[in-house]
């Protein structure tokens, strides 16, 4: 192609409104639906990736990724190829497989949450384009840390978060999950360090710092990702394991020991794991969540190790996503409850088989508690529409999707219907949505279809599905879970409400260890703001939540000690807060302290969140920044 032809033509798209990401789907015979993703600048009705080769230098000197994305591509008839990237630079393209050939590019204008389009100049027989790039401080998926933020205190480490759209920011390409391609990389990395992915790894370290990966199945392109750190693996069995720093070992294996359990029981459920090996990963305290489903290797946050498992049902959740999520996949950002919703209803299936009914309806009431708040901050901000199932993100972080909309409502929408068709059915039913959309992306659209078609229509029933789904609110049909373990924590904290003391009689020796993580949280939940400090304080000395609470208690019961004034747990909340990076964990302090009645708690919390911010990963850094201006 001639370059002022090209260029021109490149002018001409960049001034012309964004195209992004449009598909046609056809899911059944009378349904044909186009789909736009909003949250990609890339071509993909046009052209694919669908193999993607990276070469990459992790240098932790300059904290910068020096690579090579080569791309393979679907057979086109197009003469321009877009990417995604942001905050990257790229130093050349080229097109072939053998003899690269540069070829001409175009950077489109800078948006602040998309990045920039990267349009290259293809032609029609281009089978291969090849990206040469760096990282800049300016990437937002990658946490570089210091040796003093690891466990060992030795070594660096360093991670990558790649969803919602930050994938783009490490590596130049079509960023939406509507596409899915295999992948396979070749990583060097210092000697001292071990790299590991989300696809085939290896255990041990090797002198040359040299690691080859292999992910053989398609998956989108926000499940790429990278960790590198001074690590070793435990196997938990044949399948399953941890790679951690060596100094937590023994804690996993403690802790997780109930994983490969999980593993067969997800797979009775639901059908076969289809990516053979299931590890987690444990990352340093700034990973800014509990846990992230990267496909064979899910990344974990080390507050999971709680010491007595009482945390686990995360990793439940992110083995649940390798089927809602890895194997059937958000079409976009505006299904998200897809994954979500899916994976907190399966995650709970999990719970019950291996914990039992009880401890499952316990960590169901306590995500509802959570429903509630969130509802209610919803309908209260400046998107009511959020509260639907369905979203519209456009224009808009698809961060803000991340509520408990998606999540809860997500899973009681499908708790609701499983109660109306029974259970037997309603596992059929799931069994052959993963199996009849594996390794697909699926829109809000296309699920409704498939379940008035396979579940509804044949059992005659009626379900007010749309109203779930668009309207906003939790309909009233919603299932209701009751627990007598929470009732009675609910009782226990009336009679402190009412200013009497708890700890005389049959609890007079109550420990934190006598009940689960669950039942704390909602104890702390249903105390008053309206009790003195001194009765926190009492309850503090016999329970030990500021001190040695587990970190989802001590999330709770610092936002309490904000609401009813207490300042005596600040030396323990500003260790949590510089300690912590898990972003649902701490933002919700954050907000008791900017909405306190005390003006100095905003103040308090920002000289908190300047000795803190250098530990949080951009994801959560974000948030709070944008939450304390
Ligand atoms: N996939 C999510 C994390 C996520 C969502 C990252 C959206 C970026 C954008 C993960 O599976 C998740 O939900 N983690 C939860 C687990 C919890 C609900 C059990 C978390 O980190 O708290
Ligand atoms: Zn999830």
């Amino acid at each position: 192609m001639k370059k002022p032809l090209f260029i021109l033509l490149s002018l001409l798209i960049l001034i012309s409104a964004c195209t992004r990401v449009n598909n046609i789907k056809s899911d059944s015979v009378d349904t044909i639906e186009i789909v736009n993703d909003n949250h990609s600048y890339a071509n993909i009705d046009e052209i694919k990736t669908t193999h993607l080769n990276l070469e990459l230098d992790v240098n932790f000197e300059n904290k910068t990724i020096y690579g090579v994305a080569r791309h393979e591509m679907s057979d086109h008839n197009c003469d321009t190829a877009i990417f995604d990237i942001k905050g990257l630079e790229i130093k050349k393209v080229t097109l072939g497989a053998t003899k690269e050939k540069e070829t001409n590019y175009v950077i489109g204008k800078n948006d602040e949450l998309l990045g920039q389009p990267l349009k290259i100049a293809i032609e029609p027989k281009t089978k291969y384009i090849n990206i040469y790039y760096q990282t800049t401080s300016e990437t937002e998926a990658l946490d570089w840390l210091s040796p003093e933020l690891t466990a060992g205190k030795k070594h660096p480490f360093m991670y990558t978060q790649g969803q919602a759209i930050l994938t783009r920011s490490w590596i130049p390409l079509q960023d939406s999950p509507m596409n899915r391609i295999t992948y396979s990389a070749d990583v060097t990395v210092p000697p001292s360090l071990l790299a590991v992915m989300s696809a085939s790894n290896e255990t041990i370290k090797n002198n040359e710092g040299k690691y080859h990966f292999e992910m053989k199945q398609k998956i989108p392109a926000y499940l790429i990702a990278l960790a590198v750190g001074d690590m070793v693996y435990n196997s938990l069995s044949e399948k399953c394991g941890v790679y951690s720093e060596p100094e937590l070992s023994n804690a996993c294996k403690n802790e997780f020991s109930d994983i490969p359990r999980m593993l067969s029981v997800a797979e009775k459920l639901y059908g076969a794991y289809r990516w053979e090996q299931f590890d987690i990963v444990i990352l340093p305290y700034s990973f800014p969540f509990g846990g992230m489903e990267n496909p064979r290797l899910t990344f974990a946050n080390p507050t999971l190790i709680a010491g007595d498992k009482s945390l686990v049902s995360v990793i439940a959740h992110e083995l649940a996503h390798s089927w809602s999520g890895n194997l059937v996949t958000n079409a976009t950002w505006d299904d998200f409850w897809l994954n979500e919703g899916f994976t907190v209803y399966f995650e709970n299936r999990i719970m019950e088989d291996v914990f039992g009914k009880d401890v499952a309806n316990i960590l169901a009431i306590t995500e509802f508690q959570e429903l509630e708040v969130a509802l209610n901050d919803i309908e209260n901000g400046n998107h009511p529409e959020d509260s639907q199932l369905k979203l519209s993100l456009t224009g808009r972080n698809p961060d803000e999707g991340m509520t408990d909309i998606a999540y809860v409502k997500g899973a009681f929408f499908l708790r609701t219907i499983e109660k109306q068709v029974g259970r037997k059915k309603f596992d059929e039913f799931l069994k052959n949505y993963f199996d009849k959309h594996a390794f697909e992306t699926i829109t809000t659209e296309a699920f409704l279809s498939y379940i008035e078609n396979e579940l509804f229509k044949p059992n005659n029933i009626t379900f007010n599905t749309k109203q779930w789904i668009y309207e906003p609110g939790i309909p009233d049909n919603c299932i209701k879970i009751t627990s007598e373990r929470l009732n009675e924590m609910s009782l226990l904290a009336d009679r402190i409400n009412n200013g009497e003391s708890i700890f005389e009689g049959k609890n007079k020796n109550l420990q934190r260890g006598d009940k689960i993580t669950q039942e704390w949280q909602t104890f702390i939940r249903e105390l008053s703001p309206n009790i003195t400090s001194e009765q926190m304080m009492e309850i503090d000395e016999q329970l030990k939540f500021s001190k040695e609470g587990n970190p989802a208690i001590q999330s709770d019961w610092f936002q309490l000690a904000v609401k009813v004034g207490n300042k005596s747990v600040r030396p323990y909340m500003s260790d949590y807060l510089i300690k912590i990076g898990r972003r649902w964990y701490i933002e919700s302090i954050y907000i008791a302290l900017k909405e306190s009645k005390d003006p100095n708690d905003l103040i308090w919390a920002r000289e908190v969140f300047k000795k803190a911010e250098a530990n949080y990963h951009y994801v959560s850094k974000s948030t709070i920044k944008k939450l304390l201006d």
